[in-house]
């Protein structure tokens, strides 16, 4: 089964949003969507998102999913304001609790949180599949990045979030609270070990080098040349690579707003008692 993939990058936050349609009707389902976020004036805006709503309206499509590979930290979810116009359920790994714990104790959130999971509509399991229309969709965990990321394999076609990027862009980072670069190594190893043709799809792309951005490549071009794979003979060597690599790197633009949005799945805090509603920064946590 070969899904029908449409993908929208996102410039302002290298991110790549894909519609996933039954290639036999009009069911689809919505990946990594994002709502946009302008930190000087603190307000967001929907143009992102109203680009997906159109195409879908405009196709017709019934959408049954809108699914997360991940809490992300490099900008906001819209799947909330996506859900209100098109339907569908919200998805996301079942461990998404833990990622929620570690960080609404960074946030202090008061009684009013659950770390349970309950913001999100549907908590997917490792092996579970789900359907849109007749296509079934397979839920993997693939931690590593975070705790709780998935990649959903649809026919030939895996999303795998944050876990690999296109092959001269190397892996996730794992220095994030929860990251695992071993962990992550495993999970990579696991998508590595679908069938050679299977297409891969990441969240993300940045353009190394000034090619085009791209979002697509193959299990076999990720194993014969991820450089971050096939650099290292083993997990020891993966661990060292991405431990010194992430100690280089600084934190997502985004990171602070983003997360305590989307671990609410991309619903944003209440507002105050003057109809305002604010996002916190910790000072010197990170
Ligand atoms: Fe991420």
């Amino acid at each position: 089964m070969q899904p029908e993939v449409t993908s929208f990058f996102h410039a302002p936050t290298y991110t790549v949003t894909h519609l996933v349609k039954d290639p036999d009707s009009s069911h689809c389902v919505i990946i990594d969507s994002v709502l946009d976020f302008d930190q000087k004036s603190g307000r967001t805006d929907t143009k992102a998102a109203d680009e997906i709503i159109a195409y879908a309206r405009d196709q017709d499509l019934v959408v049954d999913w809108i699914l997360e590979t991940h809490v992300h930290a490099d900008h906001f979810s819209a799947a909330p304001y996506l859900q209100e116009a098109v339907g569908g359920n919200i998805g996301i790994g079942n461990q998404v609790p833990v990622v929620q714990d570690v960080f609404s104790k960074v946030y202090n959130f008061g009684d009013d949180f659950f770390a349970d999971g309950s913001d999100f509509g549907i908590l997917l399991g490792d092996g579970q599949t789900i359907e849109a229309g007749g296509m079934p969709v397979s839920v993997f965990h693939t931690p590593g990045h975070t705790p709780a990321c998935v990649t959903y394999l649809i026919g030939d076609a895996a999303f795998v979030g944050d876990t690999l990027f296109m092959p001269d862009s190397g892996t996730a980072r794992t220095d994030f609270p929860g990251g695992d670069a071993a962990t992550l190594y495993r999970s990579i190893k696991i998508i590595l070990s679908l069938p050679d043709e299977t297409r891969i799809f990441t969240c993300h792309d940045y353009a190394p080098g000034d090619r085009d951005y791209a979002w697509e490549s193959n299990v076999q071009e990720e194993n014969q040349s991820n450089v971050h794979i096939k650099a290292v003979v083993s997990e020891d060597d993966f661990v060292q690579m991405r431990t010194d690599r992430d100690s280089t790197l600084e934190m997502p633009v985004l990171m602070l707003p983003s997360v305590q949005v989307n671990i609410r799945a991309g619903h944003m805090p209440k507002p105050e008692g003057n109809g305002i509603a604010y996002l916190k920064v910790p000072i010197n946590h990170f």
